[in-house]
């Protein structure tokens, strides 16, 4: 029996009192992804929304915020009833009063509910200014900026927070080195650091460090994909209990107290990504055991860097 289904999807509480629901669905359309494709989300977000998801996650940078708005307004489910966050693009610090209003003005919302700066570090993408870079990245054409800082563009986000355009501010992609940089001139703690977490990539010290600040920790790229999926242990473990290897990680998450975003296009697999099991202790340690430190989603690039910082600036 599942513990999680479609309609008792649990609620945490972040640092504004206000409640997120613990799964949500991810809306990034894929990496290429032409505009077409960014068009469909429109389509499976509206599949997501009738299956019960009131959670979605889209960014600026995905090209997807007008799909994920369009969405609600067709789904005829009240606003206030789903939780929208998008992300500040790494590449518009010193632009996020314009950001902002471009993200807002895209979906269609008058607000949204958590507003993330989606990395650390400010950078800059010669000969296409502020506008979407191309998808297949050339490494050597993204260069990264010593201003705004990351505390210089957080001052920027708590004022938008300040304008009500939003209902809560939070980061991404953030380490225990730079929540401690950006706390140490930041008015608002984050209410939430969106970052990469699966069992190979587990970050216990990033999630006892955020418990202790009162950040909640949301997790991205949450099934570890088929790498994960495919493990031996998670498999046996999933059989054991009569469930998928995607259940029994997402079931490992939400029992860690992360919030988890899988993206899935696929109804029914939408539908499988709500209903979650209950794990027990040795279940839950048996996971964390598969921790080896490996991104599979934001790893370095043939310059041993992403988005322009090397994995010592990051702190990863
Ligand atoms: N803040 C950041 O920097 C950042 C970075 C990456 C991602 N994110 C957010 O996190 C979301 C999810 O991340 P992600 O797409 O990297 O990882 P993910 O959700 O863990 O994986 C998505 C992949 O898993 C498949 N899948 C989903 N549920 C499944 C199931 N039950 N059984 C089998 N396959 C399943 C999906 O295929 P189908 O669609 O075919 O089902 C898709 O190929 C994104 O959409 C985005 O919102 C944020």
């Amino acid at each position: 029996m599942p513990v999680i289904t479609s309609s008792t999807v649990p609620f945490i509480k972040l640092n504004t009192g206000a409640s997120i629901p613990v799964i949500g669905l991810g809306c990034f359309a894929g990496n290429g992804a032409n505009q077409e494709r960014r068009d469909r989300v429109k389509v499976w977000a509206g599949t997501a929304l009738k299956s019960g998801y009131r959670h979605l996650d889209t960014a600026w940078i995905y090209g997807t915020e007008h799909s994920v708005g369009t969405a609600i307004r067709e789904s005829g489910i009240p606003r206030k009833e789903v939780f929208v966050t998008t992300k500040l693009p790494w590449h518009h610090p010193g632009y996020v009063f314009e950001s902002i209003d471009e993200s807002l003005r895209e979906a269609g919302l008058d607000y949204f509910d958590l507003y993330l700066m989606h990395f650390p570090q400010a950078t800059e993408y010669p000969g296409q200014g502020r506008g979407r870079p191309a998808d297949a990245e050339d490494p050597h054409s993204i260069r990264a900026l010593e201003h705004p800082t990351l505390n210089e563009t957080w001052a920027d986000m708590e004022r938008v927070l300040e304008s009500g355009k939003v209902k809560a501010i939070g980061v991404s992609n953030f380490s225990i080195k730079t929540l401690e940089e950006l706390l140490k001139t930041a008015k608002v703690v984050p209410a939430v650091n969106q970052v990469e977490l699966h069992p190979y990539l587990a970050q216990p010290k990033l999630l006892a460090y955020c418990k202790s600040k009162g950040i909640v920790v949301t997790a991205y790229t949450p099934t570890g994909y088929a790498t994960v999926r495919s493990d031996p242990t998670i498999t046996t473990l999933a059989n054991n209990l009569g469930v998928t290897p995607t259940q029994l990680v997402l079931a490992w998450h939400i029992a860690r107290g992360c919030i988890v975003t899988p993206k899935s296009e696929d109804e029914g697999r939408q539908k499988e990504n709500l209903e979650l099991p209950h794990l027990d202790e040795s279940t839950i340690r048996a996971i964390d055991a598969l921790d080896r430190n490996e991104r599979l989603c934001n790893y370095p690039n043939e310059l041993g860097m992403v988005y322009g910082w090397t994995m010592e600036q990051f702190g990863w």
